[in-house]
């Protein structure tokens, strides 16, 4: 691997960063091995989630009740786009495509990764929590409309290529399935901009077709199934089952139209999202409610894990010694 020659310390830092996470990436792991690094789109994660039965592209029904939980922003002065400094032009947005209806269970509403909480929904998708604590990406704000007016994400949940204690780090490096939540304070709903990203030396820009591209692969993920982007419509429907630390979760999905645009329109990174003539967006949001139907045997047997302590103490070691080579 070479290193070229940079003069920013920020980007030092990023590379000893890197350096660390390949030494780290040395430990054997007995939970989940690390992807190879030139696999970019393992499926690793979803071996590594124990996976009760998919249902399949399910009821295509328009007597389907219309998914409820949440307030449009629209409603009260906020925006289905998230707020980005610096764009240019100024003012644009990413969409908040992926909704968490407030209708499902509540341990779901919560955000921990015990009792079933959203971020252990989250792994189910293989996003966890950035790179070794540390925040990478730039902080985007929205404004849910309910009376917060505008608000930093609450934080950025990335990819772990299967490796839940290291797996975000590649993906702060390669780039790919990440996603900023906010959390509606009136309805307590989660709203996300998920997209699939470029590498970190192509800036963080979104792949074509990266916003639709990310939202079905989350959804795909939290359901099991391959969602075809190109064939949906406000009238689409998905239901399938995940599991993760023996907490397994039912997604019904709704895709509906009316909060977003199907365009270009305010979207960050259009010139390189829009694919084939398409618009950036194609103005559909996916709403989740989701229901644990099954969990652990003995609740708060969370596991403990052996590679935590482990790597807790070696980052700091291993950094510091990098570091002093310098
Ligand atoms: C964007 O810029 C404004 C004004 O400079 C600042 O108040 C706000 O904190 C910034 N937002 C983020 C998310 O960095
Ligand atoms: C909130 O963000 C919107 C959209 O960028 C902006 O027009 C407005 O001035 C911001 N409000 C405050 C109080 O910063
Ligand atoms: C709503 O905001 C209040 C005050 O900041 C906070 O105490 C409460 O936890 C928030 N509720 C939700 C659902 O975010
Ligand atoms: C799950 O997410 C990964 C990472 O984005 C993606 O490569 C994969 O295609 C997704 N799986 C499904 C079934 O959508
Ligand atoms: C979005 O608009 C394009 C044409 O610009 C159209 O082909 C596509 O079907 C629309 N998508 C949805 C989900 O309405
Ligand atoms: C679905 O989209 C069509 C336009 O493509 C619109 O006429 C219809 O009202 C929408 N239906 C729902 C349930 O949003
Ligand atoms: C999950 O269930 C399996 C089989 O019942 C059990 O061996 C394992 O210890 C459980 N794991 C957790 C984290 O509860």
């Amino acid at each position: 691997m070479v290193y070229s020659p940079k003069t920013s310390t920020t980007t030092t830092t990023l590379s000893l960063l890197l350096i660390a996470t390949h030494l780290i990436s040395i430990i054997p792991s007995t939970q989940a091995s690390p992807a190879s690094s030139s696999s970019q789109w393992s499926d690793n994660a979803l071996r590594s989630v124990e996976r009760a039965e998919a249902l399949g592209s399910a009821v295509k029904t328009s007597l389907v009740r219309r998914a409820g939980g949440y307030n449009s922003p629209l409603d009260n002065g906020g925006y289905m786009l998230t707020i980005v400094n610096g764009t240019y032009p100024a003012g644009l947005g990413e969409p908040l495509n992926v909704i968490l209806s407030a209708d499902s269970d509540k341990e779901v509403l919560v955000k921990s990764l015990d009792d079933g909480g959203f971020l252990n929904y989250m792994l189910v998708a293989g996003q966890g929590e950035e790179c070794l604590g540390q925040h990478l990406g730039s902080d985007q704000s929205a404004n849910l409309g309910d009376g917060k007016g505008n608000v930093t994400e609450v934080e950025e949940l990335r990819y772990n290529y299967g490796n839940p204690y290291i797996g975000t780090c590649q993906e702060t490096f390669n780039g790919g399935l990440h996603l900023r939540y906010w959390i509606q304070n009136t309805t307590n709903a989660y709203f996300m901009a998920v997209s699939v990203e470029m590498d970190l030396n192509s800036g963080h820009d979104i792949v074509p077709n990266g916003y639709n591209l990310g939202r079905d692969q989350l959804v795909g993920n939290l359901t099991g199934q391959a969602i075809d982007t190109n064939t949906l419509t406000n009238t689409s429907t998905f239901s399938g089952t995940g599991s993760y630390e023996n907490y397994t979760y039912q997604t019904d999905v709704q895709y509906v139209s009316g909060l977003l645009k199907n365009s270009s329109d305010d979207i960050n990174h259009y010139l390189t999202v829009e694919e084939n003539g398409r618009p950036a967006i194609d103005g559909l949001v996916a709403v989740l409610t989701v229901k644990i139907t099954a969990r652990p045997q003995s609740s708060g047997a969370w596991s403990a894990i052996p590679q935590i302590p482990m790597i807790t103490v070696l980052v700091p070691l291993l950094l510091s010694a990098i570091l002093s080579l310098f």
